[in-house]
């Protein structure tokens, strides 16, 4: 049962025709969220042959299913910069997302996609919350952030206080996609959809297989949240937080800007405006993939505290999207492995990805034609300032080492009968691999436990229905099929 959010329920999309993939680009770019189509625009424009491939459709991914706000401040993500690295660095951060936050901005102007402009706040619940708060604030403002402190906020619980910036940007994920996919369009590029990238080989060029075919390029951009390739190993450098997204129909605007708390619970608040009235959009109650306690429970948190403090607020849309935190803090955009640049990846956006999916696309396009962004060195994939994340990356690898073995540890008798309607359970047998089974819709389907990017036992997730994997946040449908990487093989039937 895939959670739909309120922009892909905007925007619905049918099956398109399949095209065949083939022939040769300059550069093919894979994945069509933020970043890969930002990517293939900039490209097109500067007159280079552009294939992008998207295994489902435009707006698909994460992108889609984002709050959306594409703000210069950012809960407390200077605090986690500065912790791990040098001033000039939390500068060049500052400055990558305020070229991109600007280009977004232009981009919509001159498109036509809808921007509301408003306050972004960051603020505490708690007294040591309020402590972060006025450590980010020092930080905006040494960036040169236009940031202020207010001890009382326009919401309808207590608050310990918050930083103000005023003058952001939300929007409609989708819209913007769109417009990006049409423009790229116009400029030449060929965006293909339902094209899965399962496999990548680079010799004089680089060769990428899809289900639909395969083309060549002289350079490969891969803009899939996670990269799906195993080369470089990225997904050791960030772990998958997923998290929740919530619609709820007011009768009038419930929030004046775009909120985010700096401590627990975790609330993100925005408002989206409607034809026919008001939106108010509730995110947080944030996990590790595939760890914790069941999505459902998440989904209630959210819905209960939101009936609490804004009562009458009446529940049009839930849904559910994951981003990659990187264990340095810092977005990354270069080169796949060190000293070939034929391949370049990005991602790591921490959930602010429609500032930094668009700076990483301003940055590796800038590689691609031999442009230079003083602060593109901080996105950086084989730089000194990724090993201070090193101490942190041991803990993520840890864990992901203790959930590989606790998973794998069998109990001692297996497990007999069918999952009732709507549940899903490992099922450990004497012998052979785990086999993963649920129920939905009175059909019982078995597929491999095992997940096909490097072995993780996974979980079922009990409000989409799909097997998680714990490790790096792959995630397969019932019938075993991807719905997230960076698997880009689907579950065996059982
Ligand atoms: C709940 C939530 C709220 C957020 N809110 C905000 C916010 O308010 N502001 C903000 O700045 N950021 C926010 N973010 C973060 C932001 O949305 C993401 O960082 C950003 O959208 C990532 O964009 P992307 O282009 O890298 O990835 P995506 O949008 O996920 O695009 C990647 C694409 O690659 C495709 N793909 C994957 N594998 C393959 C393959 N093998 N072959 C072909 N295609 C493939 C996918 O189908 C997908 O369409 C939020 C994130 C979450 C989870
Ligand atoms: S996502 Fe890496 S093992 Fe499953």
């Amino acid at each position: 049962m895939a959670l739909v959010s309120l922009w892909q329920d905007r925007h619905l999309r049918t099956l398109v025709e399949q095209q065949p993939v083939e022939g040769h680009a300059d550069v093919v770019v894979v994945g069509a969220g933020i970043t890969g189509l930002t990517t293939g625009l900039l490209l097109a424009r500067a007159g280079k042959s552009v294939t992008v491939l998207e295994a489902e459709y435009v707006g698909h991914g994460t992108t889609g299913r984002s709050t959306a706000k594409v703000s210069l401040l950012q809960g407390t993500q200077l605090s986690q910069v500065a912790k791990r690295h040098s001033t000039d660095l939390v500068r060049d951060y500052v400055d990558a997302n305020t070229e991109a936050q600007a280009w977004v901005a232009r981009f919509c102007d001159d498109h036509g996609v809808d921007v509301q402009r408003r306050p972004a706040y960051t603020y505490a619940h708690s007294k040591h919350g309020r402590t972060s708060v006025q450590r980010e604030l020092a930080l905006a403002q040494q960036a040169g952030l236009g940031a202020v402190w207010l001890d009382e906020l326009d919401l309808p619980y207590p608050t310990a206080g918050g930083v103000r910036l005023d003058d952001q940007l939300q929007l409609d994920p989708i819209e913007l996609l769109e417009a990006l996919a049409q423009q790229a369009r116009d400029h030449g590029a060929d965006i293909v959809e339902g094209a899965r990238v399962v496999k990548v080989r680079s010799d004089d060029w680089v060769t990428v297989e899809t289900e639909a075919g395969t083309v060549t390029a002289d350079r490969l951009v891969v803009a899939t949240n996670m990269p799906i390739l195993d080369r470089g190993a990225f997904f050791a450098r960030a772990h998958p937080a997923r998290s929740y997204g919530m619609a709820f129909r007011t009768a009038t605007q419930a929030v004046d800007g775009m909120y985010l708390s700096a401590d627990a619970p975790s609330r993100s608040l925005r408002d989206a405006p409607a034809s026919d009235g008001h939106l108010l959009l509730v995110g947080g109650a944030g996990h590790t993939t595939g760890r914790g306690a069941p999505e459902s429970t998440r989904l209630d948190e959210l819905r209960q505290w939101t009936h609490e403090h804004f009562p009458g607020a009446t529940e049009t849309h839930a849904w559910s999207a994951q981003d990659y935190v990187p264990i340095h803090a810092l977005p990354y955009a270069g080169p796949l492995v060190p000293g070939h640049d034929e391949i370049l990846v990005a991602g790591g956006y921490s959930k602010w990805g429609m500032t930094n999916g668009v700076a990483a696309a301003l940055a590796l396009s800038g590689q691609i034609l031999g442009g230079h962004q003083e602060w593109a060195r901080v996105m950086r994939t084989w730089s000194r300032h990724e090993l201070r994340g090193v101490l942190d990356g041991l803990r993520i690898n840890g864990e992901v080492g203790f959930e590989m073995t606790r998973s794998w540890v069998r109990p001692l008798r297996p497990a007999s009968g069918t999952p009732e309607e709507g549940s899903g359970r490992v099922r450990f047998d004497h012998v052979g691999a785990p086999t993963a089974e649920s129920t939905q819709g009175g059909r019982t389907t078995q597929v491999s436990g095992v997940c096909t990017h490097l072995g993780g036992i996974v979980r079922f997730n009990d409000a989409e229905r799909s097997w998680d994997c714990p490790l790096h946040g792959s995630r397969f449908g019932s019938d075993g099929e991807v719905l997230e990487g960076p698997a880009v093989c689907g579950l065996r039937k059982r």
